[in-house]
């Protein structure tokens, strides 16, 4: 194998801006803390704002330090990671921006340009980039979504793209892919031989998948009302997580490996149509109302406007393929729902007879696998047990969690959750994509949510009113409780 080559480069594109601040530059600080980042790696920001390298130092301090609490920052590590600095003032889409990276980046190998920021510059950047003569076969590109707002659009971006930077140099991030929890899905499922045999249709029933928020959508709007939670996080976030859960086995974890497997679960979701989507799919907006015991505001009043937008979406999605045949898999996301819960539950089947006369039988209910993946880490399988004592009609059956807090089974003094961004800017640094989202990924990712998006525009399907702190509207629950299930809460 050829060994890869580390950068001795990142450009922050938008290093002003608000995903630099809070994510990049103090993932990048942590990294070097923790002695991962390569001894030459230089760090230059360039944003449109006029400022210098000791201004742009000055602003990486104050978005660290807010950061790094409780434990402030390290006045040595600070000290390595100020002197990687630089700053370029300049419109990133221009000659004259290149010509000032250019210099910069003076000989730097393998160079990442991260852009942190809108999609609709990208294909000017890297175009200016191309003629200065900067993306080189060693540079990497790293891309922020939303890449495009539906297939045709993420096509003209990915190929504009392309013109410039070969596919195995970009790297299209999805932050998710970069928290721990998420990759513990992957040990989860083939570090264990337990699973496995049980992952298909003989033994699981069904899949949740919940991506709940409580804050709104604020000041935001402005991106999000064009994008609404379809757009925002299921075809990304969401989709990550199923196909995480659907796909086979990949043979190792060589990015194609992965992204292969990934790409067939997309493959094989089934379209939606329009007569289908009336009956799989929900979507919302909150109302004003309590979250937390505070109240909250409307979409509406946020936007200052009545908006079409949704904020929740709940939906049934089929996965046509051998293993999840007669599986169906419920995504549901929102903003201003009650409670912070990132959850992947796999409810599994009954038992096929049960030898428990009547009382036990009422208790019996089916195992499941709960995975917490955020706020709280925890992974939960529900076991029946019996219930201890005596009891006159024959023994009573309990489910009882065994259980695995990876908060407390990781818990030390140096213990600290690293920001997703940590890993995917280390991965990037070491040309690993396996984490990255691959061209066709995005792009049958957006073909699956285009259908379900032009099935509620054809039939004007309007997002139902839920109040701001509850679980969505009522069709949220209809959905589901159509098949005979309901959500796990
Ligand atoms: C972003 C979405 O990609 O993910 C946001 O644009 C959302 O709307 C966020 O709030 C959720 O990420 P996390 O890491 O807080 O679960």
């Amino acid at each position: 194998m050829t060994e890869k080559l580390q950068s001795e480069a990142v450009v922050l594109f938008g290093a002003t801006g608000d995903l630099a601040r809070r994510m990049l530059l103090p993932s990048l600080y942590f990294l070097d803390a923790d002695g991962f980042l390569p001894e030459r790696l230089a760090i230059i920001g360039t944003a449109r704002q006029a400022a210098d390298t000791a201004a742009f130092v000055r602003q990486a301090r104050e978005a660290i330090a807010e950061r790094a609490q409780p434990q402030g920052i390290d006045e040595a590590v600070w000290a390595r990671f100020a002197a990687r600095l630089g700053y370029c003032s300049a419109d990133a889409t221009t000659a004259e921006g290149a010509a000032c990276l250019k210099a910069q980046l003076g000989e730097a190998r393998a160079p990442i340009f991260y852009l942190a920021l809108s999609p609709s510059l990208y294909v000017r950047v890297c175009s200016a980039l191309a003629e200065a003569g900067l993306a080189t076969p060693e540079s990497r590109i790293v891309l922020e979504k939303p890449i495009g707002r539906d297939l045709e659009s993420s096509r003209v971006i990915n190929t504009a793209v392309a013109e410039a930077f070969d596919e195995r140099q970009v790297f299209r991030i999805d932050h998710y892919l970069g928290k721990e929890t998420v990759q513990n899905l992957l040990a989860l499922r083939f570090a264990n031989t337990l699973f496995e045999p049980l992952w298909n249709n003989l033994t699981i029933d069904h899949v949740q998948i919940t991506v709940a928020e409580t804050e709104g959508v604020g000041d935001r709007w402005p991106y999000y009302d064009e994008y609404g939670a379809l757009r925002d996080m299921v075809q990304n976030h969401m989709l990550q997580l199923l196909c995480l859960v659907a796909m086979e086995p990949p043979s190792d974890m060589a990015p194609d490996s992965v992204r292969n497997e990934k790409v067939k679960v997309l493959r094989s979701l089934r379209p939606f149509t329009r007569a289908e989507a009336a009956i799989n799919s929900i979507r919302g907006q909150y109302t004003a109302g309590v979250v937390g015991g505070k109240p909250a505001a409307s979409y509406e009043s946020e936007r200052g406007q009545p908006s079409g937008t949704e904020t929740f979406v709940a939906l049934r999605a089929d996965i046509d393929n051998w293993r999840w045949a007669g599986v169906p898999f419920f995504l549901r996301t929102g903003k201003g729902l009650p409670e912070r819960r990132t959850q992947i539950a796999i409810q599994f089947k009954g038992v096929p007879h049960s030898i428990f006369d009547q009382a036990a039988k009422a208790d019996l209910v089916a195992n499941q696998l709960i995975i917490d993946l955020q706020p709280d880490e925890d992974i939960e399988l529900l076991l029946m047990n019996k219930a201890p004592g005596l009891s006159q009609g024959g023994m009573r059956l309990q489910s009882l969690p065994l259980s695995l807090s990876l908060l407390k089974a990781y818990a030390g003094p140096n213990a600290r959750r690293r920001i997703a961004y940590e890993r995917l800017l280390l991965d990037v640094i070491h040309d690993n994509s396996t984490l990255f989202v691959r061209r066709d990924e995005v792009e049958q990712a957006w073909a699956w949510i285009d259908g379900i998006a032009d099935a509620w525009a054809d039939s004007a399907t309007a997002a139902k009113p839920y109040a701001a702190g509850s679980w969505g509207p009522a069709g949220a629950f209809a959905l589901i409780e159509r098949s005979g299930r309901a959500w796990h809460d």
